[in-house]
């Protein structure tokens, strides 16, 4: 599909009331939501972020971005007070021709989706909402949520517009992902999928229509292969591991030339705050039933303490000093949630070792710098392979512990390879 041309959205529209704004989006200043306001505002549409979160809220009107988006602060500088507002009253979205849902939907403590958080924001935003408007839910959802959120709305005499556009971007890199990534729509109605997708055409190289059912399981599936993915190279890893093999070394060669082989990723921490929860709001919908799901996150999760065992078998580790360097849940970025160098730590710490955070771009004022790490540990863990690790110089009996081989000067691993 060629790209939309951009024109006012209520040139566009049939409805016959006339909006203050073209978008409202709850849980706007949220890493799905905030980015996903200032493409649309940068495009011209008028957009409302609303938010319960007052110091982020102050941020963005002083034009801070709260969190690492990469190519974002631009933007936000350009289009704050104009036609990007910020806030803390949902009530608001009366206001907005679009109402776009971006809230967190966790798992609880014994990984069963939450979907009661959601469903409780619907009610609350109930008596603000009209069939006039379009609703889509950008949240990742559990099968039917949109039917139950119909349902909680109610019997309107002219159907709701509820349509699912879930959000697909990498964290991060959204505000570039958002202008190459093909969205997916589903409404419930033929007008809610027709309106959703005259709103995205806006902002994306391309619109797919599909069944709710598909769009549903297409976003689950998404985040769960991501994540059987990464699960089969830190079994790998495992493996090499045990067999005295550098998994890193050995994926070069493997891949080298072999194209069928490319896909493998580095091994490394599959942490966050959707894989692990999007793998096991699946596996619940299918009745437990998700066998890989289930591997996946043994091996996954299990990798800390894989990590610890080894060291243990080499270290007397209440004798070690362990730094990591890495507390993100990935590389570049400054979120810590869901984060496996936290359980790292916690085993390191319950088997005794004086441990060390570090972190480029999360700040917490327990972290050390990585120069203290490098000066002061024996043993240094890379936690998340930020690019500041890549050229370190570490002290030479410093044992590291770098399972992505983020420290790995590229040339010495490559010249390794060609002369195997
Ligand atoms: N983070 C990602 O990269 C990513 C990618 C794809 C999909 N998703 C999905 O998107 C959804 C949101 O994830 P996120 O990472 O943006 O979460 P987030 O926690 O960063 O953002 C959620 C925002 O909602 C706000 N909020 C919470 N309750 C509210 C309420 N009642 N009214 C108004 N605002 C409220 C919070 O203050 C926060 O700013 C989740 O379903 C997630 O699985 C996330």
């Amino acid at each position: 599909m060629a790209k939309a041309k951009i024109s006012p959205l209520k040139s566009t529209t049939k409805s016959s009331k006339t909006f203050k704004y073209d978008i409202a989006i709850v849980g706007g200043l949220g890493h799905v939501g905030l980015p996903l306001g200032l493409v649309f505002a940068d495009k011209g549409l008028k957009v409302l972020l609303c938010d319960l979160d007052a110091k982020k809220a102050e941020l963005v009107n002083a034009g801070e971005m709260p969190f690492v988006e990469y190519g974002s602060e631009e933007i936000l500088k350009k289009v704050i007070g104009k036609n990007l507002t910020v806030s803390l009253d949902n009530s608001k979205i009366s206001d907005a021709e679009y109402v776009i849902l971006t809230i967190g939907t966790p798992v609880d403590e014994y990984l069963n989706p939450k979907l009661r958080t959601f469903l409780d924001l619907a009610q609350t935003l109930k008596n603000d909402l009209s069939p006039e408007q379009t609703i889509i839910v950008r949240s990742t959802v559990f099968p039917k949520t949109c039917e139950q959120l119909q349902r909680l709305l109610g019997a309107s005499p002219t159907p709701w517009k509820i349509a699912y556009c879930p959000e697909r971007i990498v964290q991060g890199y959204a505000v570039k992902e958002l202008s190459e990534l093909p969205q997916v729509i589903a409404g419930l109605t033929e007008e809610a999928t027709r309106s959703a997708e005259k709103l995205f055409e806006k902002i994306s190289p391309k619109v797919i229509t599909a069944s709710m059912e598909e769009t549903e399981l297409v976003k689950l599936f998404c985040n769960a292969w991501r994540y059987i993915q990464f699960a089969a190279s830190n079994q790998f890893y495992m493996i090499a591991k045990n067999y005295g093999v550098d998994f890193n070394r050995l994926r070069q060669v493997m891949t080298d030339g072999y194209g069928r082989a490319a896909s493998l990723p580095t091994a490394g921490f599959a942490a966050g705050p959707c894989l692990l929860k999007d793998t096991m709001q699946l596996a619940a919908f299918n009745s437990n039933s998700f066998d890989l799901g289930y591997g996946a996150m043994k091996v996954n999760e299990g990798l800390p303490q894989f990590i610890v065992e080894d060291l243990r078998r080499r270290y007397v580790l209440n004798l070690c000093k362990v730094g990591i360097l890495g507390m993100a849940f990935k590389a570049d970025i400054d979120d810590i949630r869901d984060s496996l160098s936290y359980k790292l730590g916690k085993l390191l710490r319950f088997h005794g070792a004086d441990v060390y955070y570090s972190d480029e771009y999360a700040s917490d004022p327990t972290f050390v710098t990585k120069e203290k790490i490098l000066s002061t540990c024996n043993v240094v863990i890379i936690g998340a392979p930020h690019q500041a690790y890549k050229n370190l110089n570490f002290p030479k009996f410093t044992e590291v512990v770098d399972l992505w081989g983020a420290c790995q000067k590229k040339d010495e691993l490559s010249q390794r390879v060609s002369k195997a």
